[in-house]
């Protein structure tokens, strides 16, 4: 051993042996730049991935579906605060505080606004109002008329295309029964619109009735019923339908499951559950392209959000569950899916008042989730902090654009819920994120989400018709 130390101390002293460079090298500096050039590659390799797979989809996008550019346009509004008004000395009693902020003036039914927020009849659109002009146009916030005249009621819905019938299915909480603030008596919970060009869409019915008499039933009048979606299980060939199911003061905080034949219904509802034995309100399904489903669900007091993989036939969780955006507060979970990567739009906790919208991201469903920021672009600066005053429900994939989707939201109307109104704007996937993000081994650069605000806009391919 000695005579091995001696003989490399002598050569080491050497002038004519030189150690090589890298020796030469303390470990800490030998480390450092085998991690920077490690780093380095690992860069380079995902922003050419992700930057090509951009590039490629953009290109795609501009050469095959030039209204994708309209879809971009960025969309500015300006709405003003309106001038004080003269109140009376019993309005001032009554409500002492006039609002201040857009916000305030979007909450109060009195605005002298209103009508920006809440267009009237007047201005609805649908096959069955529509001139030329304005035919397959959406007009975000404005009343949304089925194919027989009457406004659509299918609020914090969520939509199945269905390979059978070729059909898309809106499904939706009917609003003229009684859910919290809404006071009025009526025999409806969760009804169904189907749709060829998912503008042009005819009333499928109530499609998950409420219990008019026995109050200890979940379905009961009296109890909440919110954000109802639906998945086809091709396994059981059931039609397999997810809720949040709650009381009117929210304490029960469970999720409901019913299954139907058809995705018309009548869904036979089965129970309810504290899913993974947590509370679980705002909520969402999302099936992948495996054909495993997920539950998503705002839970620990809307503190965390919960991800965990249904059973084989849909109809319950498996005993695994991520917590995940922990502390965020964070509701009204919105997944979907784009070149593997995994997205997800949520909003704050407000209640029905419109708060920040963020987009998050994952390479793997059930997480580490990033968050990317708000993905508003366009309106002003209070649209963008209010996801242009409404909240997410849902997303889909617009067939045929690749990277392009549709962002469903609901603007709501806690005076009078049913009259809340449905914001369907176009959402891209495509350029970097909007904020620099920390950088390790084995992080994502993801793409930037991008929802665009348009006071009208239209599908691509040939304005949305026949695209099932
Ligand atoms: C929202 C939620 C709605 C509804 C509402 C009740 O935050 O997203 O679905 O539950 O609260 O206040």
């Amino acid at each position: 051993m000695n005579s091995v130390d001696t003989s490399w101390k002598k050569m080491a002293k050497s002038k004519h042996n030189k150690k090589p460079a890298l020796l030469r090298c303390s470990p800490f500096s030998l480390v450092s730049t085998l991690a920077g050039c490690v780093f380095m590659i690992h860069l380079i390799m995902l922003y050419s991935r992700n930057y090509s797979v951009d590039l490629e989809v953009s290109s795609r996008l501009l050469t095959h579906h030039p209204i994708v550019r309209e879809l971009e346009r960025v969309e500015e509004e300006n709405i003003h605060m309106p001038p004080p008004r003269k109140r009376s000395a019993r309005a001032i009693k009554r409500k002492p505080k006039r609002p201040t902020t857009l916000v305030e003036e979007f909450l109060d039914e009195n605005s002298q606004i209103r009508h920006l927020f809440f267009p009237d009849m007047k201005s609805a659109f649908g096959p069955s109002k529509d001139g030329n002009d304005t035919l397959n146009y959406f007009f975000p916030g404005k009343i949304w008329l089925d194919t027989e005249g009457n406004p659509i009621q299918a609020h914090g819905g969520g939509i199945l295309y269905d390979e059978i019938s070729k059909s898309y299915y809106w499904y939706g909480e009917y609003k003229d029964g009684p859910t919290y603030l809404s006071y009025k008596n009526g025999p409806a919970r969760v009804r169904c619109y189907s749709s060829q060009d998912l503008w042009t869409w005819k009333n499928e019915g109530v499609v998950l009735a409420a219990e008019e008499t026995d109050e200890t039933h979940d379905l009961h009048k009296s109890n909440v019923l919110e954000r109802p979606k639906v998945i086809y299980n091709s396994e059981t060939g059931k039609y397999v339908m997810w809720m949040h199911i709650d009381d009117a003061n929210y304490t029960k905080a469970s999720v409901g499951v019913a299954i139907s034949d058809t995705p018309t219904g009548p869904f036979d509802y089965l129970y309810s559950k504290s899913p993974h034995g947590f509370d679980s309100r705002d909520m969402t399904i999302f099936k992948d392209d495996d054909d495993i489903a997920y539950l998503i669900y705002s839970s620990e007091d809307n503190s965390v959000l919960h991800i965990g993989p249904l059973t084989e036939d849909y109809l319950d969780v498996k005993p695994v569950m991520k917590r995940i955006m922990v502390g965020q507060h964070r509701e009204a979970p919105t997944i979907f899916k784009h070149q593997n990567t995994y997205y997800m739009i949520t909003s704050g906790c407000t209640g029905w008042a419109p708060n920040e919208a963020l987009a998050h991201a994952a390479e793997s469903i059930m997480g580490p989730w990033e968050t990317l920021g708000n993905p508003c672009v366009g309106g002003n600066k209070v649209f963008r902090l209010t996801t242009f005053f409404s909240q997410s429900t849902y997303v889909i994939p617009l067939p045929g654009v690749p990277g392009a989707f549709i962002f469903m939201a609901d603007r709501w109307n806690p005076a009078d819920l049913r009259d809340s109104r449905y914001l369907w704007l176009p959402l891209i996937v495509g350029g970097p994120a909007d904020r620099p993000l920390e950088f390790t081994f084995g992080f994502p650069m993801w793409s930037r989400v991008s929802v665009y605000w348009h006071r009208q806009w239209r599908l691509p391919l040939g304005g949305g018709k026949n695209i099932a």
